[in-house]
């Protein structure tokens, strides 16, 4: 009887994706039974929409705000055209990740472009976008469509790929290298770019043939993200072991998976101690003037179902004052010999801290690291002033008005309680 049998396949296939999901394991949609379509993106994070008649996967991504690049139909086992119409029982996968997300930067094989979410939009929209050209994606990085110190190393390292993939004429020795400055210069601070870029740069100059360059380049680049998840993954770990049960984090910025390749380091290191089982609470700040903490930082870890309270930046002092804050924990662009270079802001928290004797942790991978320099030496990126003077396209000030707009600061690091690597946690007097 073909109704049984498509009962029996559908039913399994849904406890299959349940058990997956369960696992974390992966980012699915899938239609239900009573032709509903639901999004999981997280533990804690579904979503439901009924399924309108005769829609198309196309429609049904478009509504969802999700990118059709990563996405896979399953029919009866095999994947199905976007422009057909929505089946029960049929399941899409969108991607299938170790930690139950979509990474925020990845190679797109068929195409040789780079993929990136992009982060201007959120939380009002999810997309994808491809940037095919070294210009494209040195545009993503200074808009801050990818961002975040590792994110942007790994930015830095697919880009040398690119360029090396998109490089027409000859000379692609000579193309590279002239790539790479501009890459690497997209933005100054935070030094994860140059690593991602002087790193495979390095590898992939030692191709025999321009075939070889491309394909060194690639696989370097590839390893830069693999690493990357790991290392955060790790670096969650040490840091869990720094929260207890029950314990509220105060956040800053964005140092989530959206700031990294996946997982995170601030965030990793709260998503690490949820995982464990710990009841965590998070307060975001809203980290003006661009927004990363209430856009990026409070849609994350509520698509993970951590408890998250946002506040505005003016906020953080009469919240620890009044005794809602038992840890700190921020990321950084840059650590130098005597500080921590994060965004603007993020010293602010630190003498509040200080003075609320509240423990302030930075978590950031030894890819961060830069002990050949001091803080004098590091250039904090200054950014157009009409990102105060607008809210939203909105003018919130006089047109004409001067601005000035650091996107970092630098915090003492005698003022950090402890620095939370992959290789394990790091305690005052550093000594590096
Ligand atoms: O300007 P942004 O959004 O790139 O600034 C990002 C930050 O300051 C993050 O806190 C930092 O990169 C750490 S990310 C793990």
């Amino acid at each position: 009887m073909p109704g049984v049998r498509w009962m029996i396949y559908t039913g399994t296939i849904n406890l299959i994706v349940y058990y997956l999901l369960r696992k974390n394991i992966i980012l699915v949609v899938y239609i239900s039974y009573w032709m509903k379509i639901k999004v999981r993106m997280m533990p804690g994070g579904e979503r439901s929409l009924d399924v309108p008649k005769g829609a198309t996967y196309q429609k049904l991504l478009e509504k969802l705000k999700v990118d059709r690049e990563t996405v896979i139909v399953f029919r009866n086992g095999k994947p199905v055209p976007e422009d057909e119409e929505v089946c029960q029982g049929d399941i899409k996968i969108l991607k299938v990740v170790s930690g139950g997300s979509t990474r925020t930067i990845y190679w797109n094989k068929k195409r040789n472009t780079v993929m990136l979410i992009d982060q201007t939009l959120l939380p009002e929209k999810f997309k994808v976008i491809g940037c095919a050209t070294v210009p494209s994606l040195v545009e993503a990085i200074k808009s801050l469509r990818v961002r975040g110190a590792p994110a942007l190393g790994a930015a830095g390292a697919f880009g040398v790929a690119l360029a090396a993939f998109s490089h027409k004429g000859k000379n692609l020795r000579g193309g590279l290298k002239k790539s790479a400055a501009v890459i690497r210069e997209a933005r100054p601070t935070a030094v994860n770019l140059s690593y991602g870029v002087d790193r495979v740069l390095g590898v992939a100059l030692n191709g025999r043939t321009d075939n070889e360059v491309r394909k060194l380049a690639l696989a370097e680049a590839q390893k830069i993200a693999d690493e990357g998840v790991e290392i955060n993954m790790r670096l969650g770990r040490h840091g869990a072991m720094l929260l207890k049960n029950g314990e509220t984090v105060l956040t800053y910025c964005n140092a989530g998976r959206l700031a990294c390749v996946d997982f995170g380091t601030a965030l990793g290191v709260i998503r690490a101690a949820v995982q464990q089982g710990k009841k965590i609470k998070v307060f975001a700040c809203e980290t003006r003037p661009l927004n990363q903490g209430s856009r990026i930082t409070a849609w994350e870890l509520m698509q993970d179902g951590i408890d998250v309270t946002l506040i505005a930046d003016n906020m953080a002092a009469h919240v620890m004052r009044s005794g809602k804050i038992d840890k700190i924990i921020v990321g950084a662009d840059r650590i130098t010999r005597d500080a921590v270079f994060n965004k603007i802001g993020t010293y602010m928290i630190s003498v509040l801290a200080k003075e609320h004797k509240v423990p302030f942790y930075v978590a950031a991978p030894m890819s961060t690291f830069d002990l050949k320099r001091t803080e004098k030496e590091i250039k904090i990126e200054e950014r157009d002033g009409d990102e105060l003077r607008y809210f939203a396209g909105k003018l919130i000030a006089p047109k004409k008005v001067k601005v000035y707009n650091p996107a970092f600061d630098a915090t003492p690091l005698e003022d950090v309680s402890a620095i939370i690597t992959e290789k394990g946690v790091l305690r005052p007097p550093y000594r590096f």
